[in-house]
């Protein structure tokens, strides 16, 4: 396991040990008082999206040009909370070129039909190229390096015979879910019915900062709502990490 993955699993393990720590002290606390009933919720998870801008691995604000166009690394981040991993895609074409997907944005569907739409990607103007999903397969949750993104041009390893790589896709290699970044993350291949909740982000264009604030789209896979079933990074920024 490398350290990108290894931080997450760590990150997965400390949230369940702060789940049992509340838990055993709600349950200390019902027993105090005799046997009452009420519980006292734990206060895990945020009411709203975190506005979080996006740090490199030394510390400093990531600048849009220092993120690689079609990377074959995985780079992550957290959001929105704590162990929740991201993809950070700056999208390219087959040249390397930044692919601008500035219009127009398309519905993504998500299963029994709900539709949604993901926003643009973000960068410089001509180049918003930039887009951000959560690194969990919604097929039966299998988070990086298992889901990885390959650029176009690239093979796809165990995609459907036949197919050829051209826009860019999201592939799980757990059982063959493949979605299409430049679409939203919309379903190619299943088995998968829902596409990878998107995160927005924002583009600041004095300072060539990100900044991810808000997500649509399904739940992430295996919580009960993007905003619980976790606890808040200890951080007022959310940091990249990158797998091989
Ligand atoms: S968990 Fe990704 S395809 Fe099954």
């Amino acid at each position: 396991m490398d350290g990108g993955e290894e931080s997450f699993d760590k990150g997965r393990r400390n949230f369940l040990k702060i789940v049992m720590v509340a838990s055993v002290g709600v349950a200390a606390i019902g027993m105090m008082k005799g046997g009452i009933s009420e519980m006292i919720a734990p206060t895990l998870g945020l009411t709203s999206f975190p506005s979080l801008t996006i740090y490199d691995t030394t510390g400093k604000p990531l600048l849009y040009e220092n993120l690689q166009v079609n990377s074959s690394s995985i780079v992550l981040f957290e959001y929105p909370l704590s162990g929740d991993p991201t993809f950070l895609i700056n999208l390219g074409d087959t040249s390397g070129k930044p692919l601008d997907i500035t219009v127009p944005p398309k519905p993504v569907s998500i299963e029994l039909g709900t539709t949604y739409t993901y926003p643009t990607g973000v960068g410089p103007t001509g180049s918003q190229s930039v887009v951000a999903f959560s690194a969990i397969c919604q097929h039966a949750g299998c988070v990086p390096p298992s889901i990885h993104y390959y650029p176009p041009g690239t093979p796809v390893p165990g995609y459907y015979s036949g197919s050829v790589n051209t826009v860019g896709l999201i592939h799980c290699s757990c059982h063959g879910s493949t979605y299409e970044p430049a679409n939203g993350a919309a379903v190619k291949n299943g088995p998968t019915q829902n596409p990878l909740p998107g995160v927005f982000l924002k583009y600041d264009s004095s300072t060539h900062q990100l900044t991810a604030y808000k997500m649509t789209g399904p739940v992430i896979f295996g919580k009960p709502s993007d905003l619980t079933g976790g606890s808040p990074l200890s951080t007022p920024y959310t940091k990249i990490s990158i797998i091989g």
